[in-house]
């Protein structure tokens, strides 16, 4: 297992572009699926989720050919249905796939799927979606078999709006006969790139960013031999990782690629606790306070509210603001993982049930941790950076999940943090 070993009391200076986003280009890969043209994709992060994304499309005969940030993609060979079980296992979004697979295929058959820890993180949402769509579910021996040979299209009001069953309902839909109608869909901007994607496809698409999204059903042909390319949006959640890391070494950054409304909840936090934030159009400035204030109350919510996946890097960053701070995480059960490792270096909070009382410390302690999920792992590393001393984070390949080599995007800020790869030492 690798570890990130952090010397911290740097602050953070500098410039950095912000990635693709991961949120993004997974359900846009499984949608590549429908496309009978090339896809030429840019921004395309290189993170092992998206690797393994890559890896299930091979296996169903979707050719891809990466150059750095840039995957050139060819579904129109693709002859295959059956998902490969142990790559759906790794990866929770290949859940993603039943929606393009059934619109292509009129079948599909998966496992149930796997992913980070955080909460029991059901699937019921998609399926019930997919089954008012009429397509016929059965379970058998750990098995999805779905067969949607009568897809039509429906009105589906989503119990909750969740992000990944919005966007399965959406690539199904898509080869439905009649239109479909999502009622409390998810709002995220991630569900606008699917959405600007599969227009680009030939699908008809309306409502996306509002809580009501049409689908028309059938899609237009597309001219085969014309090349359909798009550019995957800026990743909101390393855009506000960074920028919590600034805050928490009283450092100075500008983030070039990212879009202040995408993280507006986040940067109205970051106000609250002191920092000077500055936006412009792509691109945002920050500079840390000498010391953080308390933030009153940070509520994890669908988008817009506060998202659940910038939820560990605030807590970090509360640890050391001066005062009591409050954190109720509603979306996901299960995830304060990154908590008890920031006792270990000198946090001090209490929790009941979704809730987190955080009393601020004037410095944590560099100490060996572990990442347990991987935006607690990110967590860890900020904690790393503003502590006083070493800090060892163990079970770094979870932090690979989803950022490009933080350590080197916080090198070039000046942070003193390398890799450690079991045995054998790296420099960054
Ligand atoms: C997506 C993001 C993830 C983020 C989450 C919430 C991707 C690849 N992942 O995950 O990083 O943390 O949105 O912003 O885009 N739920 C059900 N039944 C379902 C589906 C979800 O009960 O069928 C529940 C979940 O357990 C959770 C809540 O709904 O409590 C939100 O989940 P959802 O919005 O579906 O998140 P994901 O799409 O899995």
């Amino acid at each position: 297992m690798a570890s990130l070993i952090v010397t911290g009391g740097v602050p953070l200076s500098g410039t950095a572009r912000v990635s693709g986003a991961k949120n993004a280009a997974l359900p846009i890969l499984a949608a590549s699926l429908l496309a009978r043209s090339p896809i030429l994709l840019y921004d395309c992060p290189q993170l092992r989720d998206v690797e393994n994304m890559l890896s299930i499309l091979a296996a169903l005969g979707v050719k891809n050919e990466r150059s750095g940030g840039t995957l050139l993609l060819d579904a129109s060979c693709a002859d295959a249905y059956v998902m490969p079980q142990g790559l759906s296992k790794a990866l929770r979004s290949s859940i993603f796939m039943l929606g393009p697979l059934i619109a292509r295929f009129g079948n599909a058959v998966c496992t149930f799927p796997g992913g980070c820890e955080i909460g029991h993180r059901p699937i019921d949402l998609h399926l019930r979606g997919l089954s008012m769509l009429g397509v016929r579910i059965k379970e058998e021996h750990g098995l999805i078999l779905c067969d949607g040979s009568d897809l039509s299209g429906a009105d589906i009001h989503l119990d909750y709006p969740s992000v990944g069953a919005t966007e399965n309902i959406m690539m199904a839909a898509v080869a439905a006969k009649g239109d479909t109608v999502i009622r409390n869909a998810a709002r995220e901007p991630e569900i606008e790139d699917l959405a600007v994607f599969l227009r680009k496809l030939g699908c008809g698409i309306a409502g996306e960013g509002t809580s009501t999204v049409y689908i028309r059903g059938g899609m237009e042909k597309t001219d085969p031999r014309a090349v359909i390319s798009h550019r995957v949006m800026s990743d909101r959640i390393v855009a506000g990782t960074l920028l919590c890391a600034a805050a928490m070494t009283g450092g100075e950054i500008a983030l070039e690629n990212a879009r202040a409304t995408h993280v507006a909840s986040a940067l109205a936090k970051l106000r609250e606790a002191g920092c000077s934030v500055d936006t412009g159009e792509e691109r945002i400035y920050l500079r840390g306070p000498k010391r953080l204030r308390e933030i009153k109350l940070i509520e994890t919510l669908p988008y817009p509210g506060f998202p659940t996946d910038l939820q560990a890097q605030f807590f970090a960053l509360c640890t050391m603001a001066e005062g009591t701070s409050i954190i109720v995480e509603n979306v996901f059960e299960n995830r304060f993982k990154h908590g008890p490792e920031l006792l270990r270096m000198g946090a001090s909070y209490t929790q009941k049930d979704r809730t987190v009382i955080l009393r601020g410390v004037p410095r944590l302690m560099g100490a060996r941790v572990a990442a347990r999920d991987l935006r607690g792992g990110a967590a860890l590393t900020l904690a790393g950076l503003a502590a006083e001393g070493e800090t060892v984070i163990e079970n770094a390949e979870l932090i690979d999940r989803g950022y490009e080599s933080l350590e080197n995007t916080f090198s070039a800020l000046g942070a003193r943090i390398r890799r450690e790869n079991g045995d054998t030492k790296e420099e960054p």
